[in-house]
């Protein structure tokens, strides 16, 4: 198995103003230092992306975007183009963010037009699929993923992956106190990196980094970083306070 550097990224929604993310950006790496044997993202407000950026010393902390639009630029009001990401300094585009596809409407067909632009604009996806709890309860995780990643990565070819990140995240875990168990989450990364094999290589599927999200929270981040295929996490709510984004950041290897 090829080495999968632990992906553990904070997605902060629409929290957080400038000057909160600037003073939990350098409180972070001050207290928790330069990284070497995992990354740690900030997925910022668009608002404080720039600050964010312009405040990332350390090694082994990267930017992410938590949405785009797919134009380069246009009369597309209130949207964010990838050039505009790249200008930031933007290291990766959060895309198909389950709130985005249930809250906002984004169709599988969006977020497929967006993973496109993003791979085309050499900015890696992190790349959200995931079941809704009626879906699971009929049995139909599997399927409904599968159609997720289908649709998102048509089209894609080997050179096309770079950094590519999936991040499995079930609707029914986000921000709802109720985490996947370990071996729930490691069923469906298992089938994911089957999928990748399938769709690009066997080398790229033990290459590409699946993590985890949902109701992340310090007590159950070791657990769930000792599955497998596991590879990283994508963190809301705990990500907000500093003490327990930093817990879930020192994760331990079991
Ligand atoms: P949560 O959110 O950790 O608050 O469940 C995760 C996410 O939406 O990425």
């Amino acid at each position: 198995m090829s080495e999968r550097k632990p992906f553990i990224a904070a997605n902060w929604k629409m929290f957080k103003t400038v000057g909160e993310a600037v003073a939990f950006t350098e409180a972070i790496q001050k207290e928790v230092g330069p990284l070497v044997d995992r990354e740690v993202i900030l997925a910022p407000p668009f608002t404080a992306l720039a600050a964010v950026r312009g405040l990332m010393r350390a090694e082994g902390y990267r930017l992410a975007a938590q949405n785009c639009h797919w134009e380069e630029k246009g009369a597309f009001t209130g949207e964010v183009s990838l050039p505009m990401l790249r200008d930031v300094g933007c290291d990766f585009v959060i895309l198909g963010h389950s709130e985005r596809r249930h809250v906002f409407g984004e169709t599988d067909g969006d977020v497929a037009r967006k993973v496109a632009a993003a791979i085309r604009h050499r900015i890696p996806p992190v790349l959200c699929v995931g079941e809704k709890l009626e879906e699971r309860e009929d049995g139909r995780t599997a399927a409904v993923v599968e159609r997720q990643l289908s649709s998102a990565l048509a089209g894609l070819g080997p050179s096309d992956v770079g950094e590519l990140v999936i991040a499995y995240e079930p609707v029914w875990a986000i921000g709802t106190g109720r985490t996947a168990s370990p071996e729930q989450a490691q069923e469906v990364h298992a089938s994911i990196r089957e999928r990748c094999a399938a769709v690009f290589d066997k080398d790229i599927a033990n290459r590409v980094r699946i993590v985890y999200g949902g109701s992340v929270k310090p007590d159950n981040v070791d657990a769930l970083m000792a599955q497998p295929d596991i590879d990283g996490l994508l963190v809301g709510g705990a990500s907000l306070e500093l003490a327990s984004f930093r817990r879930i950041v020192q994760f331990v290897k079991l």
